[in-house]
């Protein structure tokens, strides 16, 4: 179920096919006058927006920090920057109390990793040195960490023999029959977003806005390829092609080895959702977050391979998934040479066969209760949709595999129904929605700005049942310039790890930084993992759909 341990890709027997905004008297059947009352006596205390500098929690929730940048996992390895996507996995199914936390390391605020502020020059990377880009490495990527809870509080194993870092330059391998721009191994990962998990117990980390790192290669009308040069200037140092980055990798929480799925295709993926057929083929539904990029989904051709099966993109407006195959397709045959090019390309093939513009395609979840698969589309300012929504797809018959499907607009951002630019999505043990907001740091509290009113980022939940079915409520409250990423809940429902992202952002002076939070004594702002524990978290994951009669 969503994203509740391992749940990803067990789904249950889905009990309706309605959309997920039922009310108990509007899709889910009867449900008895005991269980109602139950429901309501659960209503939920929101909170307000603010504008604090603190990660601010309803009634019935509290929090602890698991780990922060910079913490020791080992003797040799820290915990890297700018945390996102996190997925727990513990040892043992009948214990949830201790296991393996994987979390993305997106990407890096030289300000505070490497002391390089480019504000300061005229022309900022004559000044930049190899030091600083080997630090900023370093911290992007991903770190598999044990953890355990002990009386309700979940704490780092410290040296535990699993715990290691993934970062921009360890060794990956290529998942693919030719070698990706003469190689098969690739060095390190970075942009890790979000990501998902694997029916086979491994971590799925995307890799999102990679050409900020190695640039990207841009091809004319006359299919002249030029290098875009990239903003952290990663490529004057190494000189790794830019076709290396802008896949999905999977990472094996046993030993940390990885590889890079090419079959997925290359382009800002947000992250990667995966569903197993009754015949152990996958499909895996991923994203690209970008102004008018597109939905992808990938169905295996032979049980549990990332790499056997079709590339598909989605033509939202008629319902079809198109092939990105250079076999079958003859527009991709005549513009491409291979199906490696394709892939490589995939953002130029999709297009070519008419995949749908959507505004940044971010997360992806599958409704537990209902199997249709939820999309935040987080904005796209270009073309006036400064709110954002969230796009739901319905599958042919239910079925994953299916060719054909129906979309539509689940909810949409605004003052009315007070969220904006949602971004990560999780269901619950009882199919309850969470979303995370994600107005970026420069637009947030501004007054010429349309998020003014929606103050800090946060995390809304949307109730399936009872009095506050349907209503999207804003149970955490994010410090300032921070965007609360990655939510997962721990297999027994009790615990909601989240990453608090990026917070004093748009810091300019590390004397006098827009954010205190987590409150070190130092007064630097770190980006960190929490563990939501409480009353609220419990409850919400007992309200279970299956109970109704
Ligand atoms: Fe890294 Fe699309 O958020
Ligand atoms: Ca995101
Ligand atoms: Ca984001």
């Amino acid at each position: 179920m969503g994203k509740v341990g391992l749940g990803t890709v067990v789904m249950p027997q889905f009990l309706v096919s309605c959309g997920s905004t039922a009310t108990p008297t509007n899709g889910f059947g009867n449900i008895s006058k005991e269980r109602l009352n139950t429901l309501k006596a659960f209503a939920l205390e929101g909170l307000v927006a603010s504008d604090t500098d603190d990660l601010l929690l309803a009634k019935g929730l509290n929090y602890h920090t698991i780990i922060k940048w910079g913490d020791k996992i080992s003797d040799t390895d820290t915990f890297g920057f700018n945390n996102d996507f996190t997925c727990f996995i513990p040892f043992d199914e009948n214990n949830p109390k201790d296991g393996l936390l994987w979390v993305n390391h997106e990407y890096v605020n030289p300000l505070f990793v490497s002391d390089f502020d480019a504000r300061k020059y005229e022309n900022p990377f004559e000044h930049r040195t190899k030091e600083q880009v080997d630090k900023e490495m370093y911290d992007v990527g991903g770190t598999i960490v044990r953890i355990k809870e002990e009386n309700g509080v979940w704490k780092v194993v410290e040296n535990d023999p699993h715990n290691r870092r993934i970062n921009g330059k360890t060794p990956i391998s290529v998942n693919w029959d030719s070698p990706i721009k003469g190689k098969s191994t690739i060095i390190g990962t970075n942009s890790n977003c979000s990501g998902g998990i694997t029916p086979w117990k491994t971590f799925l980390t995307c890799e999102e806005n990679y050409d900020g790192f190695f640039g990207e290669t841009e091809y004319d009308t006359n299919n002249v390829a030029t290098r875009r040069p990239s903003s952290y200037g990663w490529e004057n140092f190494y000189d790794y092609p830019p076709e290396h980055y802008g896949w999905v990798v999977e990472v094996n929480p046993k030993d940390g080895t990885a590889q890079k799925h090419i079959a997925l295709g290359r382009f800002a993926h947000e992250c990667c959702t995966l569903y197993e057929l009754e015949d152990k083929r996958v499909v895996a539904y991923t994203a690209d977050d970008k102004n008018d990029e597109h939905l992808y989904k990938f169905i295996s051709s032979e049980p549990g391979s990332l790499k056997e099966g079709t590339l598909f993109v989605a033509d939202t407006i008629n319902g079809i998934w198109l092939a990105l195959d250079w076999e079958t397709q003859a527009v991709l045959k005549s513009n491409f040479k291979d199906q490696t090019e394709v892939l490589i390309r995939a953002r130029e093939a999709a297009k070519l066969l008419g995949g749908t513009a959507l505004n940044r395609p971010e997360d992806i979840e599958i409704d537990p209760i209902t199997g249709n698969i939820f999309i935040s589309l987080t904005n796209n300012k270009q073309k006036g949709d400064v709110h954002g929504s969230i796009l739901k797809i319905e599958e042919n018959n239910g079925a994953f595999d299916a060719l054909h499907f129906k979309a539509s607009t689940y909810l949409a951002g605004g003052e009315e129904k007070g969220f904006s630019c949602p971004d990560n999505l999780a269901f619950d043990l009882s199919g309850n929605l969470w979303l995370t907001s994600d107005m970026s740091g420069n637009s947030m509290n501004k007054k010429d700005k349309p998020y003014m009113v929606f103050k800090n980022n946060s995390l809304f939940v949307i109730p399936r049942l009872g009095e506050d079915a349907g209503k999207v409520i804003r149970v955490a409250s994010a410090p300032k310039d921070a965007e609360l990423t990655g939510p997962w809940f721990s297999p027994d429902g009790k615990t909601l790890f989240l990453s608090v992202q990026h917070p004093g952002e748009q810091t300019t002076d590390l004397k006098n930084p827009t954010s205190t939070w987590p409150f070190d004594e130092d007064g630097i702002p770190k980006p960190a993992v929490v563990a939501i524990t409480g009353d609220l978290i419990e409850k919400m994951n007992k309200l279970n759909q299956f109970e109704i009669i």
